[in-house]
């Protein structure tokens, strides 16, 4: 075999020495398979000096068997070595961009909480259904009727007006964004069993200005009993109750006279706020009265054998007096800001 490499201490030098230099070349893992393969695999100086081992003269066979030994041993070793080396400071690098500071503080998902005006409604609701009452809700876009007629709002009455309605096109189908929650009194009338006891929380829409004590869009809770041998001292006892648990032991309620057309007598409602920001004093709360008996009769209620009482009230205006809220507009923004000022983990 004229090609096969004869069998010298400098061709075995030569050998190991280029295969020392790309081991000691090697950068990563990677480099070193490839100087691994390069010298020591099949086909490389050395494996092929091996290989001439088998047509060596049997009396040099220990001695040229030895060189070639030795320099295959110093080359695997070299490459174990690198191995080694390369490994420490591949398992180093990871770590080191791995590295976790236990002492972060650890980033927390912001998963949210439920609005004040959200939890005041459901705080709200919670009184009246603790007195057995049911929670009733009506559609936001109403039927006029709802809304107007059937409350005993005239064709052409100021009340009309006075309600800065959004009407929704096209008007020939009479349909409004409701602009209190009253419709709802109607709706329960129409749809449940009597007696009635309901408190009908929800949305209403005016076209009012946006500035810090309105907001077009606001919320309102309404409650309607309907029962026989219902009078205004029922309606009295149950809004102090109401202020009582809203407000602390010392609150109360006073009546003064007013016009609402679905209710008869009607009032305007103050209530006496024991805990305000600047001193205890009244605030006007709401509107409420005994329900109309055009109302009554409009849902089917025979007026001599029934009597019930409304009231309505305003959530946002609820809130401002009662956690010092200076602007409406606060509530409406959705800075969580805002609802953390109640002590809200957003
Ligand atoms: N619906 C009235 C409004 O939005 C509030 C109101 C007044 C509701 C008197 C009532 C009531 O149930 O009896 O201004």
């Amino acid at each position: 075999m004229s090609d096969a490499p004869e069998i010298t201490p400098a061709a075995v030098d030569a050998a190991v020495e280029a295969a020392l230099q790309a081991i000691a070349a090697a950068a990563d893992s990677a480099a070193l398979k490839e100087a691994r393969a390069a010298h020591t695999a099949e086909g490389s100086a050395l494996a092929r000096l091996n290989a001439q081992m088998r047509d060596v003269e049997p009396a040099r066979k220990a001695e040229l068997g030895k060189l070639v030994g030795q320099a295959r041993g110093r080359v695997t070793e070299a490459l174990a070595a690198r191995e080694e080396e390369l490994g420490r400071a591949e398992t180093a690098a990871r770590l080191e961009a791995e590295r976790v500071d236990v002492t972060a503080i650890a980033e927390r998902g912001r998963i949210g909480a439920r609005h004040p005006l959200t939890l005041l409604q459901e705080e709200i609701a919670d009184i009246f259904v603790g007195m057995g009452w049911e929670i009733a809700e009506g559609p936001e876009l109403e039927h006029e009727w709802f809304n107007f007629d059937a409350l005993n709002f005239d064709q052409d009455h100021p009340a009309r007006q006075m309600q800065d309605t959004f009407f929704v096109d096209p008007v020939d189908r009479h349909l409004v964004m409701r602009t209190h929650t009253s419709p709802v009194q109607v709706r329960s009338m129409l749809e449940r069993e009597l007696p009635i006891h309901v408190l009908c929380p929800g949305r209403v829409y005016r076209t009012d200005e946006y500035d810090a004590t309105h907001l077009p869009v606001f919320s309102q809770f309404e409650g309607l009993v309907i029962d026989r041998g219902i009078t205004m001292a029922h309606l009295k006892g149950t809004l102090d109750h109401a202020a009582r648990v809203l407000f602390g032991p010392e609150a109360k309620t006073r009546f003064r006279a007013n016009f609402f057309p679905f209710t008869e007598p009607s009032a305007e409602l103050d209530l006496w706020h024991p805990t305000f920001k600047g001193g205890a004093r009244w605030i006007e709360w709401g509107g409420c009265g005994m329900v109309n008996p055009n109302v009554l009769r409009a849902a089917g209620i025979d007026p001599e054998e029934y009597s019930g009482f409304a009231f309505g009230m305003g959530i946002e205006r609820t809130l401002m007096f009662r956690s010092d809220v200076q602007d409406m507009r606060d509530m409406a923004e959705g800075d969580v800001r805002f609802s953390e000022q109640f002590g809200m983990v957003v």
